[in-house]
């Protein structure tokens, strides 16, 4: 649906200088995908969004929507194709001199519907994102929530078939943003709009999406399947997103008060969907006669399916509880398996 081919976007700075703020691109986003885009502050994120619907236009690379070379077009097909793009922002961005229905009505008239034709259409909308009796209102009369369910329709309104989110739910508390979360996810199940989320959130990426890049300083350094992102991370900056998620190893100060309240040998095993290493586990405890106690635990559900670690602190005599460990220290190089901590 969406193809980056080596994009790179630079700003003027300084004397004469530039600032990179894509740096060679290249990213495949499958029709019907929930695509999240992660990344600190100034990973150029928003910029990226922003080269996809060509309100940027790249500096050097192409972008293709649905195998359109946007470079290419000219300024009508241009327009239509922007038409199958909606977005969405952090700040809703809505009209506040014109009512509910007026916002979602807006994209329409623009695109030459009649004043029935688009406010049946807003209507319809309105209905989908269960705002039909708010169609009425002025933006500030509502709540945050119901202001971005707005922003959304407002965006859904042409029938697009690609969403872009930048931050939509950044603005929000988190019981509105998990309505929001599930507003999305029936715009894609229900309508198959290909969903473009950025965020610097990773539950919201665990919760919504299927597919990740991560960002940094400009560079897409790591992609895949969420699942697999989350149960592999490779990338410094992913891993530390992954663990925000999924807070299912101690560090820093905690990782200390851990240590202090558990001062024997702990080991950290990974939960999932299979549960080899913790079947292994047991049976080498059992085998050296080796008690535990639980020290720490974060296992979650992602994508549908169990992720996480937790830690045990071995109980036994010592030289079991070393025997232990050493056994599981030839398996630590290989990752993803029972580790000593
Ligand atoms: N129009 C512009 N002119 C100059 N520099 C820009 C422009 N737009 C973005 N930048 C710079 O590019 C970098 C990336 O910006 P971008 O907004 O894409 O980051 P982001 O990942 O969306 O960050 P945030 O999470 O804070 O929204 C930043 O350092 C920013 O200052
Ligand atoms: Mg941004």
């Amino acid at each position: 649906m969406i193809e980056l081919r080596d994009v790179t976007k630079t700003f003027p700075k300084g004397k004469g200088g530039e600032f990179r703020a894509v740096d060679g691109v290249s990213l495949t986003i499958g029709r019907g995908n929930v695509f999240g885009i992660v990344g600190h502050s100034g990973a150029g994120k928003s910029t990226l969004l922003r080269l996809v619907n060509h309100l940027e236009e790249p500096t050097s690379g192409s972008v293709l929507v649905d195998g359109r070379d946007l470079g290419a077009l000219d300024a009508r097909e241009l327009r239509e194709v922007r038409r199958s793009i909606g977005m969405v922002f952090q700040q809703f961005n809505l009209f506040r001199s014109r009512t509910v229905l007026g916002n979602v009505a807006y994209p329409l008239r623009l695109a030459g519907a009649s004043r029935a034709e688009a406010r049946e259409r807003a209507e319809e909308v309105l209905r989908f994102v269960g705002l039909q009796e708010q169609a009425r209102r002025w933006p500030e009369q509502l709540s945050g929530g119901q202001r971005q369910r707005v922003g959304i329709a407002r965006a859904l309104a042409t029938s697009p078939d690609v969403l872009l989110c930048d931050e939509a739910t950044s603005a929000l508390d988190p019981q509105t943003t998990r309505e929001v979360l599930e507003l999305l996810r029936r715009v894609n199940d229900e309508l198959g709009v290909t969903i473009v989320l950025i965020t610097h959130e990773m539950d919201v990426v665990r919760s919504l999406c299927d597919h990740v890049a991560v960002m940094a300083d400009g560079r897409v350094v790591e992609t895949g399947g969420v699942h697999d992102v989350f149960a592999r991370p490779e990338h410094p900056v992913t891993e530390a997103f992954v663990r925000s998620a999924l807070h299912d190893l101690p560090e820093g100060p905690a990782l200390d008060r851990l240590r202090a309240r558990h001062p024997g040998r702990l080991v950290t095993v990974p939960v999932g969907a299979d549960a080899s290493a913790s079947d292994e586990l047991s049976r080498l405890l059992r085998e050296h006669r080796v008690d535990f106690r639980i020290a720490h635990a974060g296992v979650g559900e992602v994508q549908g399916r169990p992720l996480g670690s937790v830690t045990l602190e071995l109980r036994g005599a010592e030289g079991d509880v070393d025997a232990c460990v050493a056994r599981l220290a030839d398996r630590e190089a290989e990752r993803g398996k029972v580790g000593a901590r």
